[in-house]
């Protein structure tokens, strides 16, 4: 069972204008929220290729879409290799594509996972997961980094104006001994944050440092920008791209990713600036409150983006 509750999912079932038989590729599995939303609208017959990094994820969501039987094909793996991934186990024309960029609900809450200074543990912050021997973790990045890196990853991925101190402070502690949790983590970001500053704040000063890590760790922007052009490249004539994104880089990624491939005339623009979730729905799920939706829809006429 996921915990994670789909955002602005009305918007994206809008953008994304499915028709039954229709065959989709989502990007970000995740809870399988989207998916399951999607594959209502596209059957019958439509088929569905979902793809996580995260073998959580893919678990839980097999169950959830288990009832849509061979309409569903899951694959574990990057959006990175989308192409691959398409070749592999999708070899139909595909109408629709959907990134709901970031983490889910399942992952942050997951302790073990150590995406949230809320609740103590390892500091991991994978989206494959622990067992993943081929990327590193925060916890190497954290207490092998270069101070400067450090610093910079919080300044350009977190844009937070005390990157420098945060990163000084840390790299000072992980001289005395290595910093190993979540919540050690925490506090050494709260000491390194003035305390008038902390006051004034509505966030908690960890939020973006955390935020910036996981972005570092799982290079999450240059997955992004690799992706779009892929990604519009496999759709049919007319067929529609969708993004959500939730953090200020990703989006700017997006707009200019669309810009570009428009300015080719591969796509047409159908957002001309981002939509956002409606008042209500950040009542109902404060998550939202960041997010941003762009479309885009593959021009008529064939043109094979991929090498
Ligand atoms: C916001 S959640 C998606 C939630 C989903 N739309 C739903 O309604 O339940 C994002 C998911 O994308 C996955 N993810 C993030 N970056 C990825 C990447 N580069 N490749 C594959 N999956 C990725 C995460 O593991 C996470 O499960």
């Amino acid at each position: 069972m996921s915990n994670h509750i789909p955002v602005m999912l009305a918007e994206a079932i809008e953008y994304l204008n499915l028709k039954p038989r229709m065959n989709v590729i989502d990007g970000t599995l995740g809870g399988g929220g989207h998916a399951e939303a999607i594959l209502e609208k596209i059957s019958p017959g439509g088929k569905l290729l979902g793809i996580d990094l995260d073998d959580e994820a893919i678990a839980r969501a097999k169950e959830r879409l288990s009832r849509f039987g061979n309409r569903v094909i899951l694959a574990q793996g990057n959006f990175r290799e989308l192409a691959a991934l398409r070749q592999n186990y999708f070899p139909y024309p595909v109408f629709a594509a959907l990134l709901d960029l970031g983490l889910s609900s399942d992952q942050l809450d997951n302790p073990r996972r150590g995406f949230s200074f809320l609740t103590e543990g390892p500091l991991d912050m994978r989206l494959r997961g622990r067992g993943d021997a081929s990327t590193i973790s925060a916890r190497e990045v954290v207490n092998t980094a270069p101070e400067a890196d450090l610093a910079r990853i919080f300044r350009q991925y977190g844009e937070d104006r005390f990157a420098n101190a945060i990163a000084h402070t840390l790299a000072v502690a992980r001289e005395r001994k290595p910093i190993e949790t979540t919540q050690a983590l925490a506090s050494l970001i709260v000491s390194a944050v003035p305390p008038h500053a902390r006051r004034v704040s509505r966030v908690h000063p960890a939020t973006r440092i955390f935020q910036a890590l996981r972005i570092a760790v799982n290079q999450e922007l240059g997955s992004l920008e690799e992706t779009l052009p892929v990604a519009a490249g496999l759709l049919e004539p007319q067929g529609r791209f969708v993004v959500i994104s939730f953090h200020s880089l990703e989006d700017r990624i997006v707009k200019h990713g669309f810009n570009a491939l428009a300015r080719k005339k591969l796509v047409r623009i159908i957002t001309k600036s981002p939509r956002v979730p409606l008042l209500e729905e950040v009542m109902r799920n404060p998550r939202a409150r960041s997010a941003k939706l762009r479309a885009a829809e593959r021009a008529a006429g064939k043109i094979d983006l991929i090498q």
